[in-house]
């Protein structure tokens, strides 16, 4: 299969096609039972990977690390404080100094428009590892779980709880549009996703994509595969704490809550870090701003570390069909885009 992925920065899955989606999904799948098996093609060996956190991070860190390990690359972590974007150095600049020397640059931060202007001028791809829009890297693993646990995507019921209008719902709505999800917001009328951005999204949709917003928990949970749970004050929002439990103390994901679906067998998912009953110091110091009670989080119906570990699975396709070498070390179809372009 021709590789349309090679040289693409992934910034927002809105750049991507179902096709595209469904290359990373069975790459990362594939990329899975290889690793099982013990078989590691280290398809980015001689690649140089930079990693730029602004916000704080463990699993989409170690996810993008491991998977450079795995696959031969060398995996540099730039602290922002040696960086300093638009304060030291031109965003422009730094992006040129970084097309330079590596071959892909793995960057977490505030605006998405910074994003746009890294991989404009650095000239080699650049992967969203969550910006305050999007978090498009997560919701490949999302999307690979539901297959895995479905056997299929295309209309799957899921129902996602919480603040439909952050980084993670917004990405969730548009892998969803894409690959034919029926995709339920539960959130109260302040926290629904902008109407304009459904239409967008379902004028693109692909064949079985469904996504329907409101606040009542019955027709939302109906019949539902999976539900699917995010913090409710996302990083950077943290003055808003009382507002967000004002709006969303009675959306808490409760043994109750998920019963509504009509099946035991509705799988929960969470992108994490979670807040659960008593899970973490701010956790008892704030016991009303959990969004999930510890029977639903670690019950038998959550998939929430399957899912968690499918973000290396992921993040090691996106790498390799974008700077990798598909065959092996070294081959003539593997030159780096870094070194082909200059
Ligand atoms: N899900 C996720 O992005 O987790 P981290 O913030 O720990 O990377
Ligand atoms: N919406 C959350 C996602 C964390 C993975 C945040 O931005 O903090």
């Amino acid at each position: 299969m021709p590789n349309h992925l090679h040289g693409r920065s992934l910034l927002t899955l809105r750049d991507f096609g179902a096709d595209e989606i469904q290359h990373l999904l069975d790459t990362a799948a594939d990329a899975k039972a290889a690793r099982l098996r013990g078989v590691f093609p280290r398809r980015l060996e001689h690649r140089n990977i930079a990693l730029i956190f602004l916000k704080p991070s463990f699993r989409t860190r170690v996810a993008f690390a491991v998977a450079a390990a795995d696959e031969g690359a060398n995996l540099e972590v730039l602290p922002p404080e040696d960086i300093r974007f638009g304060q030291k150095e031109s965003v422009r600049d730094i992006a040129r100094q970084l097309g330079r020397l590596f071959d892909g640059v793995v960057f977490r931060g505030f605006e998405h428009e910074l994003l746009r202007e890294l991989s404009e001028h650095a000239g080699i791809p650049v992967w969203n590892a969550l910006c305050d829009t999007y978090h498009p890297t997560q919701v490949l693993a999302d999307l690979l779980t539901l297959r895995e646990v479905f056997g299929r995507i295309r209309g799957t019921r899921l129902c996602y709880i919480g603040d439909g209008r952050n980084n993670l719902a917004t990405s969730l709505m548009i892998g969803s549009a894409r690959m034919g999800v029926d995709l339920r917001i539960l959130a109260p009328p302040e926290l629904q996703p902008a109407p304009e951005l459904l239409k967008e999204l379902m004028t693109q949709g692909s064949v079985g994509a469904r996504i329907t917003v409101g606040d009542k928990p019955e027709p939302a949970l109906e019949d539902c595969q999976a539900v699917y749970g995010d913090v409710w004050v996302s990083m950077g929002e943290e003055k808003l704490i009382e507002e967000r439990i004002a709006l969303l103390r009675n959306f808490k994901v409760t043994p109750e809550l998920l019963a509504l679906t009509g099946r035991d067998d509705t799988i929960y998912l969470h992108c994490l870090p979670a807040l659960h009953d008593y899970s973490t110091r701010f956790a008892r110091a704030h016991p009303d701003i959990c969004e999930v009670a510890n029977e639903v989080f670690e019950g038998p119906q959550s998939r929430v570390f399957e899912q968690a570990e499918n973000r290396m699975h992921t993040a090691k396709a996106v790498m390799v069909l974008s700077i990798g070498n598909p065959t092996g070390p070294l081959g003539a179809a593997g030159v780096a885009p870094r070194l082909r372009a200059r």
